[in-house]
C-alpha cells in the first residue's frame, strides 16, 4: 500500500505527516490548519481531531511560562514541552520554535540548538527573519533539518519593530516578498506571514512555491495558524483583530472551578458516591 497521504485530513495516518505531505498539499490545492500545543493532553486531542501540524512556539512564554512577552524564553524551557508534544503524537509534524537569542549569534548556534530539538522528538525548528538569518537556514538545512520560516510580524523583534503591529505595508512588501524568496532558496520547506496585508500574503502566497502559514494574513495563504488557547477562549480579553475564538474555555473552566469550590465549601463533594468503603 502507498503511503502518500491523499489528503491531510485523513488517509493514512500509521506515520507522521512530513515537510513533503504539506508541499504536496500545496500542489493540489488543498488548506490545512496549525496550531500550537504545548503539553500532553492538547497534543494528544489535536492529534486525535486530525491537526496535521503542532507547532511548540515560543508562544509557550506567555501562555504557559508566565512571561509577557516570547523574548524571555529559552531553549531549556522549551525542550520539555517539545518532547511532551513530540512523545504524546502520532500523526501531526512537530515543529520547535528556535527562541529568541538561541539562534541569531551564528549558524553553528542554530545548528547546536536545532539538534536539540530534534534529538527530543521534533521533526523541525521555526526560526524568525528574513535575509539575515539565511545562513543560518542554509546550514540547517544541509545538515538535515527541516526549517520553517517567519516573515511580519516577528514577535521576537518587538523592540525593533516598536510593538505589535502590522507589517509590509508599503514599500515593506517589496522587502518581505524579497525576504520570503530568499528563505526559500535557502530550502525552507514553509513559510509563516503574520500579521501582513492580506493582499501582500496572497502575493507571497503566488510567488513562492512553498506552502505560506498566515496569521493575521488574510484567507490567501496555504494554511493557517493559531495559539490554541486564543483558538479556544482560554486566554483574556478580546484579543486582535484576526482572531476568531471557537469556544469560551475560560467561561467553562472558571465555573467549573468555581462550581467545584462552592460544592467543597457546602460539603456538597465529595458525595457518599465518591468515597470508598
Ligand atoms: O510562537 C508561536 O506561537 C508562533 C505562531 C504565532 C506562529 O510563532
Amino acid at each position: 500500500m502507498s503511503d502518500e497521504l491523499t489528503t491531510l485530513y485523513g488517509g493514512v495516518t500509521s506515520r507522521r505527516v512530513t515537510t513533503r505531505d504539506l508541499q504536496r498539499a500545496k500542489d493540489r490545492g488543498e488548506k490545512w490548519a496549525m496550531l500550537t500545543s504545548y503539553d500532553m493532553l492538547t497534543a494528544q486531542l489535536f492529534d486525535e481531531v486530525g491537526i496535521p501540524v503542532l507547532l511548540v512556539g515560543d508562544s509557550a512564554g506567555n501562555n504557559v511560562l508566565g512571561y509577557d512577552s516570547t523574548i524571555p524564553v529559552t531553549v531549556e524551557e522549551l525542550l520539555p514541552l517539545v518532547r511532551a508534544v513530540a512523545r504524546s503524537t502520532t500523526r501531526p509534524l512537530v515543529i520547535a520554535d528556535l527562541p529568541f537569542g538561541s539562534y541569531q549569534e551564528s549558524p553553528p548556534q542554530a545548528l547546536h540548538n536545532s539538534v536539540r530539538f530534534l534529538q527530543v522528538g521534533a521533526q523541525a525548528v521555526k526560526l524568525e527573519g528574513g535575509r539575515r538569518v539565511l545562513p543560518q537556514v542554509e546550514l540547517l538545512v544541509e545538515s538535515g533539518v527541516p526549517v520553517m520560516g517567519h516573515l511580519g510580524l516577528t514577535p521576537q523583534s518587538v523592540n525593533t519593530l516598536g510593538g505589535y503591529r502590522v507589517q509590509g505595508r508599503g514599500e515593506a512588501g517589496d522587502q518581505l516578498i524579497a525576504d520570503a524568496l530568499a528563505l526559500q532558496d535557502a530550502g525552507a520547506f514553509a513559510l509563516v506571514l503574520e500579521v501582513v496585508p492580506a493582499d501582500l500574503a496572497e502575493r507571497v502566497t503566488k510567488e513562492l512555491t512553498i506552502p505560506t502559514i498566515g496569521i493575521g494574513a488574510g484567507a490567501g495563504t496555504d494554511a493557517q495558524v493559531l495559539v490554541w488557547t486564543d483558538m479556544a477562549g482560554l486566554t483574556p480579553g478580546p484579543g486582535p483583530k484576526f482572531l476568531k475564538r471557537y469556544a469560551d474555555l475560560r467561561s467553562v473552566l472558571g465555573e467549573a472551578a468555581r462550581a467545584y469550590a462552592d460544592d467543597v465549601r457546602d460539603s456538597r463533594y465529595p458525595a457518599t458516591e465518591h468515597g470508598y468503603t
